[in-house]
């Protein structure tokens, strides 16, 4: 069995960015999301995996490399446009052959990996067998429809009338069976080639489609609000390590790592908190379910229930909350007079402020 992990798209809900940097590599926990996947991949027994790259290519190329570190022999199969799932499957046609395999989108999360379902589809080998989820509003998802008996009879893309709550998780369990159903349909009104589209197809031939409700939890970290709470979520399975420099009039409680080559001075931290290598905390506070990466700065601020991506600077500015910082960003205080913001964002940045 091999595995097919989509890493390309356009990241459009993760603006700027994904403007700047691929979205499977925002760290989660200091983790790229990419890599809870292809870990649990590897858990599950599989090494053969082809990685569907984008503009992105370079960076996820430098991040997984041959894949050997994960115990894994990966693939590059570049895709020219994010033309959609199934369009995923239409050009790894050759790399797959006639194995069966699991496709994994790259953003995906799911605590408690997918070794019991690789196993279950193993022994009983349906045609497709798809994962799904109970979620509040599911027009924003694949929405399945199943009769009495647990059978999947119906599939829709990100329906404005759902026929239930039962959204589809980004991994599939696929036969060569799919293969026909890829060349079979026709791009959808948003011009992608739908792998709901290619299931409902498989159903209408006639084809076996199982389904699989997930007990653990599944996120899709597409966009800031879902980022913030897988964040959240693998924070709170963290062991306390304190393997930096922590000076004695700092504090640190609860479950708070401190990566070796890091230093708190004279601040509070309250886990779960991950403070990456090299990275200062100066007359900080630093709260729950943040992550701050490698080599960043933080002094004289409050920081909390927020993500920040490597060599960032937060220094002098009061507190922040529920934030997604990139990579070399500096927030800093405006001068005293005049009273203004002064504002240097990016594309599509999203900045609320106190008036
Ligand atoms: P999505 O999140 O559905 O799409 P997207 O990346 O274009 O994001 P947005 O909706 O914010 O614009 O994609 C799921 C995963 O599959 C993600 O890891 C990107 C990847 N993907 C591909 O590799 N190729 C594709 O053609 C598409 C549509 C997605």
């Amino acid at each position: 069995m091999k595995a097919l992990v989509l890493a390309g798209g356009a990241g459009t809900r993760l603006r700027p960015i994904t403007h700047t940097s691929a979205k499977q590599l925002v760290p989660v926990a200091n983790k790229a999301v990419l890599f809870y996947g292809l870990e649990s991949i590897a858990a599950a027994g599989i090494t053969d995996v082809g990685v569907i790259v984008g503009d992105t290519a370079d960076e996820i190329r430098a991040a997984v490399g041959d894949g050997s570190a994960f115990g894994l022999d990966v693939t590059y199969i570049p895709q020219d446009k994010p033309l959609g799932l199934a369009h995923a499957v239409l050009i790894a046609r050759d790399w797959l052959g006639d194995d069966d395999f699991v496709m994994y989108l790259g953003d995906n999360f799911i605590v408690g990996g997918i070794t019991d379902l690789v196993d279950e589809f193993r022994r009983t080998r349906p045609d497709a067998q798809i994962l799904l989820t109970r979620v509040s509003d599911p027009r924003a998802f694949g929405v399945a429809e199943l009769d009495a008996a647990g059978q999947v009879v119906a599939l829709e893309e990100k329906p404005e009338h759902p026929k239930s709550d039962l959204a589809l998780v980004g991994v599939y369990l696929l036969t060569p069976a799919v293969h026909d159903a890829v060349r079979a349909i026709s791009p959808s009104r948003r011009g992608e080639l739908e792998i709901t589209h290619a299931l409902q197809h498989l159903i209408d031939t006639g084809a076996a489609v199982r389904s699989t409700i997930v007990k653990g939890y599944w996120k899709d970290t597409g966009n800031v609000v879902d980022m913030l709470e897988v964040n959240r979520t693998v924070l709170e399975t963290l062991e306390r390590r304190i393997d930096g420099q922590v000076d004695d009039a700092s504090e640190t409680i609860g479950r708070v790592v401190v990566e070796r080559g890091a230093r708190v001075v004279n601040s509070r931290i309250v886990g779960p908190v991950v403070i990456g290598a090299g990275t200062e905390v100066v007359d900080s506070y630093v709260g729950p379910f943040t992550s701050v990466a490698e080599n960043c700065r933080i002094a004289d601020s409050e920081l909390e229930f927020s993500i920040v991506l490597r060599e960032s600077s937060i220094e002098g500015v009061g507190r922040i909350e529920e934030s997604l910082i990139g990579r070399h960003v500096e927030v800093t205080p405006a001068p005293v007079v005049p009273s203004a913001h002064r504002l240097v964002l990016g594309d599509h940045s999203k900045v609320q402020i106190h008036t």
